[in-house]
């Protein structure tokens, strides 16, 4: 195989990812610095331990909501279900960013906002980070987690550049 130059290789990553399937969340936290509450859509969010519980957050440098993460210390991962898509929109456009919170059912908790609605909301307080490139990692630990009652969860996916919906195979 001919090696591929730096440009090729991330026109080609590009277009693998838009075949990854991933899940949509919309990462929260707030400005300790009294600019309020913060918060992007994000689909890099893993999992990484259960000892400790944590999660792991990538969010690109540029964005407004990295340095109120790494001023707050804390995130709420708020994962979405198909229902909340609309709120993807101005949680992904900087031009919209003055009406993240405006719709959607936001609460607080010690200052970190969370989506009442949302399938499940993971609050974390940030213990690791790794910068790479244009992302910072945030590897935060799960200190409280509330699960929507009642109905099914219906996860939203995003994939080839769109909404998806994960479905049972059974
Ligand atoms: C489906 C989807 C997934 C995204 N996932 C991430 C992600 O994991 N990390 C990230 O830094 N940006 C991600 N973005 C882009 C950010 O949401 C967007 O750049 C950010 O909201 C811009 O924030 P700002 O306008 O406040 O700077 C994603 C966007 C979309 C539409």
């Amino acid at each position: 195989m001919t090696e591929k130059s730096g440009n090729d290789i991330t026109v080609l990553l590009r277009s693998a990812l838009r075949r990854l399937p991933g899940p949509v969340s919309i990462v929260t936290t707030h400005d300790p610095a009294g600019g309020g509450p913060a918060g992007m859509v994000a689909s890099a969010v893993i999992p990484v331990s259960m000892e400790p519980p944590s999660m792991l957050v990538a969010v690109n440098r540029q964005s407004s909501c990295h340095a109120c993460i790494e001023n707050a210390g804390r995130f709420c991962i708020n994962l979405l279900g198909t229902e909340q898509r609309e709120l993807v929109a101005p949680f992904s456009t900087a031009s919209l960013r003055q009406s993240r919170f405006e719709t959607g059912g936001w609460e607080f908790a010690d200052n970190i906002p969370f989506l009442s609605g949302a399938i499940a909301n993971l609050f974390c307080k940030v213990e690791n980070t790794l910068v790479h490139g244009s992302h910072e990692l945030f590897i935060g630990d799960v200190y409280e987690v509330r699960l929507a009652d009642g109905s099914e969860a219906d996860p939203l996916g995003w994939m080839e550049g769109g909404f998806a919906r994960f479905g049972s195979l059974d």
